[in-house]
């Protein structure tokens, strides 16, 4: 549990709108109290209150009517609304609504998977371009940019 908080700490410190899910499996704490009763649930609550989150769930998850395993952590307004549904297993299910709006940009950050990379034809397309006659009278600045270039007759 420390480390797994350390983590979330690190990666959660810096981001405004942030939501955690997840059993937690801490059984021993008062919500309404925000008291702990051991060690664990108390590094938790600790946890939660130092870095700005609150829980969201207040009803139990599980069959158990005791058990409330199940928690929402989120920092201050990120959420609109949060019912605890109908049993699927042995938790129930939660149903979240943010509050964030449409227009909150998601940064999608394009990697390339050179471990799926189809070497064959990579090889097979630079073996085909006669360097020679591309480089020719070319400084290393005008080779770099064609170099680039070659790349848009290989995409798709
Ligand atoms: C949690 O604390 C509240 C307020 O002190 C109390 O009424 C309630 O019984 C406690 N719940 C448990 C499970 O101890
Ligand atoms: C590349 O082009 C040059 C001159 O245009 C030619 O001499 C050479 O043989 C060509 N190389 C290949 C590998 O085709
Ligand atoms: C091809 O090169 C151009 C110019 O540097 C670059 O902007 C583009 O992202 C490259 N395309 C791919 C698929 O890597």
């Amino acid at each position: 549990m420390g480390k797994l908080l350390e983590l979330l700490s690190l990666l959660s410190h810096p981001v405004h709108h942030c939501v955690i899910v997840g059993d937690f499996n801490s059984p021993h704490i008062n919500w309404s109290k925000l008291s702990s009763f051991d060690k664990p649930c108390g590094k938790l609550l600790s946890f939660i209150t130092s870095n700005g989150f609150s829980q969201h769930v207040t009803s139990p998850t599980r069959h158990n009517p005791d058990s409330m395993l199940d928690l929402v952590l989120a920092k201050s307004s990120t959420i609109w609304d949060l019912k605890v549904g109908e049993l699927f297993s042995d938790h129930r299910l939660i149903h979240i609504s943010l509050a964030i709006s449409k227009s909150t940009k998601l940064e999608v950050k394009k990697v390339l998977c050179f471990k799926k990379a189809d070497y064959k034809i990579i090889n097979h397309f630079l073996a085909c371009i006669n360097w020679t006659t591309l480089f020719k009278d070319l400084n290393v600045e005008e080779m770099y940019q064609k170099l680039h270039m070659q790349n848009d007759s290989f995409v798709d």
